[in-house]
């Protein structure tokens, strides 16, 4: 780990001051998987609304791709999200290791070619997306890492049904996931 990198308390009031839904402790499961990224690595953030969680991977010094084709409706705002996301990086001091991608997560993936050292998926949480997003795994090496927020029964049944609980362990809250990748 670079000795230059911020302190994760400093990380977290940074990202509390943005719009978003990431929660302390999600910030710092974020943290840690960032900052174990290698020199030159490469981190993918499916949905990243106005930067929060962003901002958070982006401080531990890696290269992020931040995907959003910033849909409309009340709750993410449209297109006005990306002046706020892109001012909020830039006022974090990280534009110069962000990449955004104003487009649709599984139509980036199509021709997308790069290996990805940690995934985040926190886009549209229904069944059919999160199950698409979920195929940006292949572009992880071994030892790639990969969190999702996903809430949806669906999905957690897909997981039952086709044995990923044995690469992915299924946990019943989101703290509860945190608190056991944490350790
Ligand atoms: C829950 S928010 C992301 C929150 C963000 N990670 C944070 O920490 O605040 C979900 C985002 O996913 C975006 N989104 C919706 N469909 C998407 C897709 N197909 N690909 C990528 N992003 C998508 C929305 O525009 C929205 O900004």
């Amino acid at each position: 780990m670079s000795t230059d990198l911020p302190a994760f308390d400093e990380v977290l009031s940074r990202a509390e001051g943005i719009g978003g839904w990431l929660t302390p402790s999600q910030a710092e499961l974020l943290w840690e998987q960032a900052v174990a990224v290698p020199a030159g690595g490469l981190i993918v953030e499916i949905g990243s609304h106005q930067g929060r969680s962003t901002v958070v991977l982006a401080a531990a010094r890696a290269r992020v791709v931040a995907i959003d084709p910033f849909v409309g409706g009340a709750m993410f705002g449209g297109l006005a999200t990306r002046e706020v996301f892109l001012r909020n990086v830039a006022d974090a001091g990280v534009a110069d290791r962000v990449q955004l991608r104003q487009v649709r997560s599984g139509l980036l993936r199509q021709a997308w070619t790069s290996p990805v050292d940690f995934l985040y998926i926190d886009g549209k949480h229904d069944y059919w997306t999160v199950s698409d997003d979920l195929r940006w795994a292949a572009f992880l090496p071994p030892g790639g890492r990969l969190a999702i927020v996903c809430t949806n029964d669906r999905i957690l049944k897909l997981f039952t049904i086709t044995g990923l609980d044995g690469v992915f362990t299924i946990h019943s809250t989101v703290d509860d996931a945190v608190a056991a990748v944490q350790g």
